[in-house]
C-alpha cells in the first residue's frame, strides 16, 4: 500500500495520484483512491461538469443489452449491483441526496417491427440470464396510463432503475473533498513523460503537478491529451447526445411511474420520470465531431418519437435543451486500467453506460492503483487491447 502523499512547492505539487478529469468517472476514482489511503490530485477546469450534466441516468443494464456486447454486460451487472451500497455510502459521506430511484423499465413496441425486435431482445435476455417479462400492450397501458393506445406490447424490466446524473456528480465532487482530494480547477496542457514513464501533467498556468501514478479520465477529450505517446493515446470519440427536460407539474403527477422507452423507426427514445417532477427525454446519437449545438431537427425528432410513446407530453413545460459528448470506444465498451506506459492508467470510453458503470469504475480503478492489477471482472477492458505488442500480434 502507497503512503499518503501530497506536497506543493512554489511552482510543482505532488501526490501519489493525478486524476486528469473531473467528471464522474475521474470523481469516483480518485474518491475510492483516497479511501484506500492515497494521496490524490484531481484536475478539471469544472468538476462535477462534463456528459453527467447531460446524461438521463438510465442503470439500463438490460434494457440496452445489445448483440455482441455480452462481454460489456457482465460489467455493466457488476455495478448495477453495487449502486444500492454505493449510493448509500455517498449519500452518507456527502450529506446529499443523488436522486436514486428503484423504479424499474418498460420498453415498448409501437409497431409490428418494433415488436419483433423487442421480442429478439426478450430472446437475447433470456439466454443471457435476465429477468424481463413480455407484457401485452394493454398489460403495458396497465402500468402506465399514459401510454399511447397503439402500443402493441413491451418489456418489463423491474431491475433497470434510473439516478441524477447531476446530484451524482455533486456529491462525489463533496465526497472527495472530504476524502481529502486536492482540486486543480485547471485546464490540463499536457501530460509529462520522463524516461518512458508518465510523472504526472502541467496545468494551464505553468503549474507541475507530479504523481506516482497518472489516471487519465477526461470522457471524450482523453484522446486528445497532448503529450500521450500515440501507442497509448485512447482511442476515444466524441458521439453527440441531444437531451431535452420537461416539467411535470404536480396536478399532472405521477405522469409516469417507471422508465419508458422504445426503438422509433431506428432510433432510441426514452422517457425518465424523476421523484422531483422533471421528466428526462433522450437522446439523438450523433457522430458530429465535438458539435454540441442543440438543433430544431434533434429537439422535433425527440419529440416526435416521445409524443407517440406518451402523447401528453406535448402539454408539458420544456424547461431545458442540451447536447453532451459520450466518449465513444471502438467496442462500445470503457478502457479501464493500466496502459503500456509505466505510470499511466486509463478510466475512459464508457459511451452510453457511464453513469450506470460509474461504482464498478471507482472500484476497479482504486484497486489497480493500490496492487498495480486489475481485478478480474475489468479484464476484458484492459486498455491494452487496443495497444497489441508486436509480439501478441504474431501469435
Ligand atoms: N445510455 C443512454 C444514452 O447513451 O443515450
Amino acid at each position: 500500500m502507497h503512503s499518503r502523499t501530497t506536497s506543493r512547492t512554489a511552482s510543482r505539487t505532488t501526490s501519489d495520484v493525478l486524476v486528469i478529469g473531473g467528471g464522474i468517472i475521474g470523481l469516483v476514482t480518485a474518491w475510492r483512491a483516497a479511501q484506500r489511503g492515497l494521496g490524490v490530485a484531481l484536475a478539471d477546469p469544472e468538476p462535477g461538469g462534463g456528459a453527467a450534466q447531460v446524461a438521463a441516468g438510465m442503470l439500463a443494464a438490460v434494457t440496452e443489452l445489445h448483440y455482441g456486447e455480452e462481454t460489456l454486460l457482465g460489467l455493466n451487472l457488476a455495478s448495477a449491483r453495487r449502486y444500492p451500497d454505493f449510493v448509500a455510502e455517498l449519500e452518507e459521506v456527502s450529506g446529499q441526496e443523488t436522486g436514486y430511484r428503484a423504479c424499474g423499465t418498460l420498453a415498448v413496441a409501437l409497431d409490428a417491427d418494433d415488436r419483433a425486435h423487442l421480442r429478439e431482445l426478450h430472446e437475447l435476455q433470456r439466454r443471457s440470464g435476465l429477468d424481463s417479462e413480455w407484457l401485452t400492450g394493454r398489460e403495458c397501458r396497465r402500468l402506465e396510463p399514459m401510454l399511447a393506445p397503439g402500443v402493441r406490447g413491451g418489456l418489463r424490466v423491474d431491475g433497470d432503475h434510473q439516478i441524477d446524473p447531476r446530484r451524482l456528480a455533486s456529491a462525489l465532487v463533496v465526497a472527495c473533498e472530504r476524502a481529502g482530494v486536492v482540486f486543480h480547477r485547471r485546464r490540463v496542457d499536457r501530460l509529462s513523460v520522463i524516461r518512458d514513464r508518465a510523472t504526472g501533467a502541467v496545468l494551464d498556468d505553468g503549474l507541475e503537478l507530479t504523481a506516482d501514478q497518472v489516471v487519465l479520465a477526461a470522457g471524450s477529450l482523453s484522446g486528445t491529451l497532448a503529450g500521450v505517446p500515440e501507442e497509448v493515446l485512447p482511442p476515444v470519440r466524441p458521439v453527440k447526445g441531444q437531451v431535452l427536460r420537461l416539467t411535470v407539474p404536480r396536478a399532472y403527477a405521477p405522469f409516469l411511474s417507471r422508465t419508458v422507452r422504445a426503438v422509433v423507426r431506428g432510433s432510441h427514445v426514452y422517457l425518465v420520470p424523476r421523484e422531483n417532477g422533471e421528466l428526462v427525454v433522450g437522446a439523438t446519437s450523433e457522430e458530429l465531431g465535438w458539435d454540441t449545438t442543440v438543433t430544431a431537427g434533434g429537439v422535433y425528432e425527440l419529440l416526435r418519437d416521445a409524443h407517440e410513446l406518451v402523447p401528453g407530453i406535448t402539454e408539458l413545460p420544456l424547461t431545458e435543451t442540451r447536447a453532451g459528448l459520450r466518449p465513444g470506444s471502438p467496442d462500445n465498451a470503457p478502457l479501464l486500467g493500466p496502459t503500456r506506459l509505466p505510470g499511466l492508467l486509463l478510466a475512459t470510453g464508457h459511451y452510453r453506460n457511464g453513469v450506470l458503470l460509474t461504482p464498478v469504475t471507482g472500484d476497479v480503478m482504486a484497486h489497480a492503483l493500490v496492487t498495480g492489477e486489475l481485478p478480474e471482472v475489468a479484464h476484458p477492458f484492459t486498455p491494452r487491447r487496443f495497444s497489441p505488442t508486436r509480439q501478441e500480434l504474431s501469435v
